[in-house]
């Protein structure tokens, strides 16, 4: 069950006798089901409705991606800027950057060179659709109460290279609400941290040693995972895997790597369309979790999640 994903998380740091155990004997464990940025199938992603029909349809934990603003809030958006989610230049016509890109320049309107006050502004759920005009971006803090005690949380830390350079302290402010509200040890909301930052994940383990932290890995990097040794070092600061699921083709023994290393995985992302070789997402995430053997998954679609085989 969830209890044996977070047990074997932190014995990835902390090999004992009891983890050995609980290696060798543990029935087939309960897979697990994270909600990707919320149910965002089906409501605006990272919303109140979003995080709320997720733990409706059974989510075992709700992910965060947390952006960091002006005044050093961390707010749930997956994007380093506004302009995707919100009505952002609309309501600030004049308050972007423009950079040059290969593609020409771009106007982006940074979460962090606007104040909560002025995010609150926003509209958030329109560009998703209509009829959820009105809703509005959440802190963590309001995404903690919303799911606190009925799910986990699973928050990323996004664009953690963006952040260094403006000398924002991401995950101090980070460690700040989690000790505040005492997850490193709430029974009912267990917290896993992910980042695609490996030296992230080391500050987040000197600051909440106790909390699980998951690595994420996309295509492009998938040679950080290409062989046992490459997963037994990256278990020295990590206590789990978040592949991409386009890594598993090229690395059919990922899983095993994996767990001999004592690293849960936790593959992203499933939704619709499924690709062809599957008739439709509940068999492509059964695939993964009943075949493949990966521990839990992400998905925007909660609904679709097999609980067996
Ligand atoms: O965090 C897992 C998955 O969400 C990573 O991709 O871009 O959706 O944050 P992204
Ligand atoms: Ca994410």
């Amino acid at each position: 069950m969830m209890t044996r994903y977070l047990a074997l998380a932190a014995c990835a740091v902390t090999p004992c006798l009891a983890c050995a155990v609980l290696h060798a004997q543990a029935p087939a464990a309960k897979k697990i089901l994270v909600a990707h940025r919320g149910a965002s199938a089906y409501a605006p992603e990272h919303s109140a409705e979003a995080y709320t029909l997720a733990i409706a349809q059974g989510a075992d934990f709700v992910e965060q991606d947390l952006a960091v603003t002006k005044d050093g809030v961390l707010v749930s958006i997956h994007d380093v800027s506004l302009e995707r989610t919100t009505n952002v230049e609309e309501v600030f016509p004049d308050r972007f950057v423009e950079e040059a890109t290969a593609k020409g320049p771009l106007k982006r309107w940074y979460v962090n060179d606007f104040t909560l006050a002025e995010i609150k502004r926003l509209d958030a759920g329109s560009s998703f659709d209509k009829k959820f005009t009105g809703t509005r971006m959440l802190t963590f803090q309001e995404a903690i109460d919303l799911v606190r005690g009925k799910a986990g949380l699973y928050p990323e830390l996004k664009d953690p290279e963006f952040y260094r350079r403006r000398g924002v302290d991401q995950v101090r402010l980070f460690a700040d609400v989690v000790k505040k509200n005492g997850l490193e040890a709430d029974p009912k909301t267990p917290l896993i941290v992910q980042s695609f930052d490996e030296a992230t994940l080391r500050a987040v383990g000197n600051l909440l040693p106790s909390v699980p932290r998951v690595f994420l890995v996309s295509p492009q990097a998938a040679d950080r995972l290409d062989s046992p040794a490459k997963l037994r070092e990256i278990a020295a600061w990590a206590t789990g895997i978040g592949p991409s699921k386009l890594i598993f083709e090229k690395l059919p023994d990922l899983v095993a790597w994996a767990h001999a290393a004592k690293l849960t995985v936790t593959p992203w992302t499933f939704r619709p369309p499924a690709p062809p070789q599957f008739p439709t997402i509940r068999e492509e995430m059964s695939y993964f979790l009943f075949t493949l053997g990966v521990d839990a998954l992400f998905t925007d679609n909660p609904d679709m999640f097999p609980r067996t085989k």
